[in-house]
């Protein structure tokens, strides 16, 4: 087993941990794509920014038909994005900067392409090869009808019909064939390529659909309001959050634990309330807090999930994660710059630009950075979140790349317009990214918030996360205490060990500034005032 790097085994319970979505970080060979060697080249701009681990969006080989979540070979990186080699290096290089890798494990569906699902297709029904996955007979006069109600995520039946008349499961696109994962060899074959990525020095990874990965193989129907994972809330569903899923997470954190230094994070949307589950010592190390990234702007309604995170965590021993923005969401300060009542997806499509109040949005985008980077636990950052990149909701309908876009029938833009690529520089055929145009077309607004833009400007938000990130590793991971305080119902406002105090005034109106040295301010504070929207760490 290869170490790159001194961890110790607590090392994830205050990490910043920076989401890469490779293909749209930095293109190295300048063919418009992202890939290993892009990201190499910009390891110092994140040893700068300060963070303590990378979390890499699938780099394995795939059609890239859901943007590399509908995996070819597991153990291969895809040609486009380098070779095992050069992730390798990659790892070892991050490791000697201080910045710990971690890789994206999807095991709910592999790609169609994969050797496993060419198997089953060429074999016949009942075969070990079928078994790999959910292949069922359908319903109605010689099988024609679906086995069952169940839907796709992106749209469209869960269900595809092969030429000898059986049907596979899919609850992504109808190229992501979901696993069966009461079969023994798929629980081998994972944790051989868990072990695999270890033995390369991978700190560990983020596991795609954690909370899907058992079926009810009796396929019962759902219904039209059973499909999606809210239904979870209230009845054993055939496919959300089953129990049975705990079994399979356990036989992972004994390989993991065998490494020491290892973690493993769940992207689950289940219900606050059975997250406890996930974290218990035996299980995950941590679970994305995704009720934050929902929520509206809002003191209470950020404050009741806040409170109910920490207390959840802390009861199983583990601690909480902070999730602003990810590559399957609108990015925050969008969202934030919109009325609550707005539906974003149905926005995106055919919104009024005349209901988007981008300096609003941008505002609170820097207090919720000083906000989540204060509280106990770790802070998930997504790539470009640094710079303040607002949602590209205008991506022109032909340039849309999203399995969601097709799937939903055109209702749904999907999500491209959060996977733009990142501007380094403020000219240039792709902003720095690389040396042509990049696959997605970056918008003439972007110039203005490139990095290169941003670096010696002191009010920026590159330099506000920056600052933000050294006070933090200084003065707020000692310890994972909090004391509340109440300032007022549109306020959030708590005590961090070390006698650090943040107040973050969510609400459009001055309050009093509490007395204390200002360490780092969201917006200028002056006159003993808190302006609205604004966040203040006090010493
Ligand atoms: C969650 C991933 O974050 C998303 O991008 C992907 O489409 C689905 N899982 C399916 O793998």
């Amino acid at each position: 087993m290869r170490t790159t790097q001194q961890r110790d085994a607590h090392w994830w319970r205050h990490a910043v941990v920076y989401q890469i979505y490779i293909r749209s970080f930095a293109d190295g060979d300048g063919d418009g794509t992202g890939d290993i060697a892009g990201i190499r080249s910009r390891l110092p701009y994140l040893a700068d920014l300060g963070v303590d681990a990378v979390w890499i969006n699938p780099w394995y080989r795939s059609p890239l038909i859901d943007g590399g979540y509908d995996v070819a070979d597991y153990r291969e990186i895809d040609p486009r994005y380098g070779t095992t080699a050069e992730a390798e290096a990659f790892i070892a290089e991050a490791g000697g900067l201080g910045i710990s890798v971690l890789i994206d494990l999807v095991p709910n569906h592999t790609s169609s392409e994969h050797v496993w699902f060419q198997e089953a297709l060429a074999s016949a029904p009942g075969s070990p090869a079928r078994a790999r996955y959910h292949f069922v007979q359908g319903r109605g006069p010689d099988g024609i009808e679906a086995p069952s109600d169940w839907l796709s995520r992106f749209g469209g039946p869960a269900w595809t019909r092969v030429a000898d008349g059986e049907w596979y499961l899919h609850l992504f696109d109808t190229s992501q064939p979901d696993l069966n994962w009461s079969n023994a060899e798929v629980l081998a074959e994972f944790e051989d390529i868990i072990r695999f990525w270890l033995d390369r020095g991978a700190a560990g990874m983020r596991v795609d659909v954690a909370h899907a990965l058992a079926k009810d193989m009796t396929y019962p129907d759902v219904g039209p309001d059973g499909q999606d994972e809210s239904h979870a809330l209230t009845t054993v569903h055939p496919f959300w959050d089953r129990d049975e899923v705990h079994d399979i997470i356990r036989s992972w954190r004994a390989i993991l634990d065998e490494y020491g230094d290892r973690m493993m994070v769940a992207e689950a949307w289940i219900k606050p309330d059975r997250r406890p589950l996930y974290l218990s010592p035996d299980e995950y190390h941590q679970a994305f807090e995704f009720d934050l990234l929902r929520a509206p702007w809002d003191a209470a309604r950020f404050s009741t999930i806040i409170q109910a995170s920490i207390a959840d965590a802390r009861a199983v021993g583990s601690v909480p994660t902070w999730v602003l923005s990810n590559h399957d969401v609108m990015r925050h300060p969008t969202r934030y710059a919109l009325p609550p009542t707005v539906d974003l997806d149905t926005w995106s499509l055919i919104g009024s630009h005349d209901l988007l109040d981008e300096e609003v949005g941008a505002r609170r985008a820097r207090a919720a950075a000083l906000l989540t980077l204060a509280l106990p636990g770790s802070m998930y950052l997504y790539q470009g979140e640094e710079l303040g990149l607002p949602e590209v909701w205008d991506l022109p309908e032909h340039v849309l790349d999203d399995p969601v876009w097709p799937n939903s029938g055109k209702t749904r833009k999907g999500r491209d317009g959060c996977r733009v690529p990142i501007p380094w520089e403020s000219g240039g055929p792709s902003l720095g990214f690389g040396a042509g145009p990049s696959w997605l077309p970056q918008p003439e607004r972007f110039a203005a918030l490139a990095v290169a833009a941003q670096d010696d400007d002191p009010a920026s938000m590159l330099n506000l996360y920056r600052a933000a990130l050294v006070i933090r590793s200084a003065r707020l991971v000692a310890d994972d205490e909090i004391e509340m305080l109440d300032l007022g119902d549109s306020v959030i406002a708590f005590r961090r060990g070390n006698d650090v105090r943040c107040v973050v005034n969510m609400g459009p109106e001055s309050v009093p500034l509490p007395d204390g040295d200002v360490l780092l301010s969201s917006s200028p504070v002056t006159g003993g005032q808190l302006p609205g929207d604004t966040s203040v760490w006090l010493a």
